[in-house]
């Protein structure tokens, strides 16, 4: 199967709700068992790891639905779904940070993420190095014997740096360093982190796979081997998603290889002639044929999303207020 139909068909069990092609929404925190055997029955599957339903903040069927349609586009055992993109940032990093140890972020990264690291990750004694996005096989001199995570981007938020991500992450293999990258730009319909040799795919759902800019929501997907220690720190905070957002992520995913596509054409056909204005230093957009980007991009990624970056000359601040504020179709704010 393809992607794209794999976008519409995956984690669907209309057997399972009378034939409704949707999974519903499952509004749960008390999920009650109807005997002490059940009841034990269900404490023991859960020790195993089976995906059944327990209590709410453990997962219900609508939280199911989509951690296997994401786990089957992104090529991964399994996926867990948190209340933000930052939140999913965030725990990736506490599951495999320890205190002592030392972790590499790209420069690029995500703001929030790198605060983050900076910060909070700083308080339990992780120590976090920024590196060059375009490092690639370099990464193996930033290494240290305490270094237990290298954290990838691509494109870098901001400045739109394409990563080497196969080489980074064959090195950090062979180190026994785990690799996460986060994959929100270009989503597993345009980039699978996992078949590249990362071991846990990180998404802010918010964004494509929400796709409507109604919805908050995080998304991490790992390897079998990564997943143990996932688990454990994802459930030992207290993640968890709500059911709407879940839903509304889901019917989302049902359109976004459709969206993706006219992103990626409009994004191009604006980013070329944005390059063509006078006023205009340099766009920051990896699949225009003169970014710097573009060969990693053409080698790696099947499509490219819609966002991108524009560097202006230098301009009054008059002058930048009117063109922002004369904009009639974009709008002013983060997504
Ligand atoms: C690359 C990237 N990662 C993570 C996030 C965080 O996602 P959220 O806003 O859902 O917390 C964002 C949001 O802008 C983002 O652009």
């Amino acid at each position: 199967m393809r992607d794209d139909t794999k976008a519409v068909h995956a984690g669907r069990h209309p057997e399972s709700f009378e034939g409704a092609v949707n999974p519903p929404v499952f509004h749960a925190s008390t999920i009650l068992a109807g005997s002490l055997a059940e009841w034990e029955r269900k404490k023991a599957d859960r020790a195993m790891d089976a995906p059944g339903t327990y209590y709410g903040r453990l997962g219900t069927p609508t939280t199911r639905a989509l951690e296997e349609a994401l786990s089957t586009l992104e090529g991964g055992h399994r996926t867990v779904l948190l209340p933000s993109g930052l939140a999913a940032c965030g725990v990736a990093l506490l599951a495999f940070a320890e205190p002592g140890a030392h972790v590499l972020v790209p420069d690029s990264v995500y703001g929030p993420t790198r605060i983050f690291a900076t910060r909070f990750l700083k308080r339990f004694g992780v120590e976090a190095t920024f590196y060059d996005p375009l490092v690639a096989a370099g990464i193996a001199e930033l290494l240290r014997p305490n270094t237990k995570v290298i954290y990838l981007e691509s494109p870098g938020s901001l400045t739109f740096e394409v990563q080497d991500v196969r080489a980074v992450c064959e090195i950090a293999r062979r180190r026994g360093m785990v690799t996460m990258m986060d994959n929100t730009w270009a989503t597993p319909l345009y980039f699978k982190p996992l078949a590249h040799g990362v071991d846990l795919s990180i998404q802010a759902a918010t964004k494509y796979v929400v796709g409507h800019s109604d919805a908050m929501l995080g998304v991490v997907t790992v390897t079998k081997e990564a997943w143990p220690k996932l688990r454990s720190a994802y459930f030992e905070l207290g993640q968890c998603a709500a059911p709407d957002d879940v839903y509304l992520a889901q019917r989302g995913l049902r359109t976004m290889a459709v969206r993706l596509k006219r992103h990626w054409q409009t994004g191009v056909r604006l980013a070329e002639w944005i390059a063509a204005q006078p006023e205009v230093e340099r766009v920051l957009h990896p699949a225009l044929p003169g970014d710097p980007g573009h060969g990693l991009w053409k080698r790696d990624f099947a499509g490219a999303s819609g966002l991108f970056g524009v560097q202006l000359k230098p301009v009054q601040r008059t002058a930048f207020a009117a063109f922002v504020d004369g904009l009639e179709l974009f709008g002013l704010g983060a997504s």
